[in-house]
């Protein structure tokens, strides 16, 4: 099947996805699941946590206050939103901007994990500890993990059912909205990425 026929089907099985903790949330608020945003032959994948406010209200990744910064990022780095893709591992927003629950990200991490099936990147770049401590536990690099404080901005080469594939943790773009500094350190690691594009 092609990769588009295949994205569909995962936002078709999102959708109807009942049993979720978050699906009552989604209904209730009237808003809408974000399945992911850009190419599907990306080389570089990111992966957010989960939806905020406005990500919920527009169905896309990455369009609110955080998207500002991850934009930014991507321009200080010579890299276009169109060229890669942007997802996050929980697909409903919880409530309040909490962080996710460990049987939300177990609800829909397998639907992350086909969007790397289809897209088949050379790069997956995690944004947040959340996605970092599932991209590397389920991808061969679960004896590496350690804060992200140790890690962020190092390329780690981890195991996908499609192949090699590197793992790349990076801090939340939200951290930069309260440190100058920590966007000091976002922008040099998304430098790292350019490499793979
Ligand atoms: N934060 C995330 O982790 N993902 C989004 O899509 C927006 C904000």
């Amino acid at each position: 099947m092609e990769k588009v026929n295949l994205m569909r089907q995962v936002k078709e099985d999102v959708v109807a996805l009942v049993s979720s903790p978050l699906y009552a949330e989604r209904i209730a608020n009237k808003v809408f699941p974000v399945i992911g945003e850009g190419s599907h032959n990306a080389s570089i994948m990111f992966i957010g946590e989960a939806p905020g406010k406005n990500e919920a209200a527009t169905g896309r990744p990455f369009c609110g206050a955080s998207g500002r910064i991850l934009d930014e990022l991507l321009l200080s780095a010579g890299i276009a939103r169109e060229q890669v893709y942007i997802t996050n591992i929980v697909k409903d927003r919880p409530p309040g901007n909490r962080d996710p629950f460990p049987e939300e990200i177990e609800a829909y991490a397998p639907f992350l994990d086909r969007q790397i099936a289809i897209i088949q990147p050379k790069v997956l770049a995690t944004l947040g500890r959340f996605s970092m401590e599932y991209v590397m536990s389920r991808y061969g690099l679960l004896g590496e993990l350690k804060p992200i404080s140790v890690l962020h901005g190092k390329v780690f080469q981890g195991k996908a059912p499609h192949g090699e594939v590197l793992v790349v943790p990076l801090y939340h773009p939200a951290v930069a909205i309260y440190g100058a500094s920590k966007k000091d350190t976002l922008k040099e690691d998304f430098r790292v990425l350019q490499a793979y594009l």
